[in-house]
């Protein structure tokens, strides 16, 4: 049975697109096939860590949800481009980054249903094992679609005050939509934070498992999005720290 994955955040920049990617990527070198679907319509962004912008201009998510496409149609199997071989697999369902695209998004809305509708086939016609949603930050329909239908809800935050306010924001909704399971990860933690009492902090404020924690990273800055950490880190403690969450979380 496939697993829907939603990677979430109640404010931006927490690194949700970073790790959802790197997860993912993780978990097809485990042999599996993976999808990773770029829901953030209003600013779109995973696909950069993949470098493949020049597909954007061909078919994207808004094309399925503007009936003028198939879901299928708009999956790039980025696998040999990311070099990963074997049984494992990496679809890319990227959002488009065409101005008027994203204007006719905000201003006519679009049907949201359509989107889990989409996540099924796609599950389906790419015999997908694991399906991952990158999310707009905050509350938006998408983001509570996301929630609803998630096997499993991923709530990123960072050890900063406005994060824990907002995250209990979400993992109040999330119990509300009765969300199947639901864990945290902390990314961005200073060297100077104690992992071990920030971990029994955030699991006793939400009753929430943390399922990772990730340093703060001048590695991770540096790339700035411009690739796969794990793939071109291969031993960074940020890539050992993917590999437990996707053994210990993911594919368990
Ligand atoms: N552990 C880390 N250490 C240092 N920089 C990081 C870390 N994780 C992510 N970043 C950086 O933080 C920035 C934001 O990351 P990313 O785009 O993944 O966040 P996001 O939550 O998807 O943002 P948005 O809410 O805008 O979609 C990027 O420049 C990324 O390289
Ligand atoms: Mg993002």
């Amino acid at each position: 049975m496939a697993k829907i994955i939603a990677v979430h955040s109640f404010r931006g920049g927490t690194g949700k697109s970073n790790l959802t990617a790197n997860l993912a990527v993780a978990t097809a070198l485990q042999g599996l096939r993976v999808a990773i679907v770029d829901t953030d319509l209003q600013s779109p962004g995973i696909h950069v860590l993949f470098n493949i912008d020049e597909t954007i201009t061909k078919k994207a998510l808004n094309d399925y949800l503007w009936n003028r496409s198939s879901i299928a149609d708009t999956a790039y199997d980025v696998s040999s481009h990311l070099k990963i071989e074997g049984k494992g697999k990496v679809f890319l369902i990227p959002s488009s980054l065409n101005a008027d695209e994203i204007a006719k998004i905000i201003s006519e809305g679009y049907n949201v249903s359509l989107l889990n509708s989409g996540f099924r086939r796609l599950i389906k016609e790419l015999r997908l094992d694991y399906l991952f949603i990158d999310t707009h930050p905050g509350l938006s329909r998408e983001s509570l679609l996301s929630i609803a239908i998630s096997d499993l809800l991923i709530i990123l935050l960072r050890p900063d005050s406005q994060d824990f306010q907002g995250t209990a924001v979400t993992v109040n909704i999330a119990r509300q939509l009765k969300v199947q399971k639901m864990m945290m990860l902390i990314n961005k933690i200073p060297s100077r934070i104690d992992l071990l009492a920030l971990q029994e902090k955030v699991e006793h404020i939400y009753q929430v498992p943390v399922a990772g924690m990730f340093r703060l990273s001048e590695d991770i800055a540096q790339l700035g999005s411009s690739g796969l950490f794990c793939l071109q880190y291969s031993n960074h403690p940020f890539t050992q720290a993917i590999k437990k969450v996707v053994h210990q979380a993911i594919i368990n």
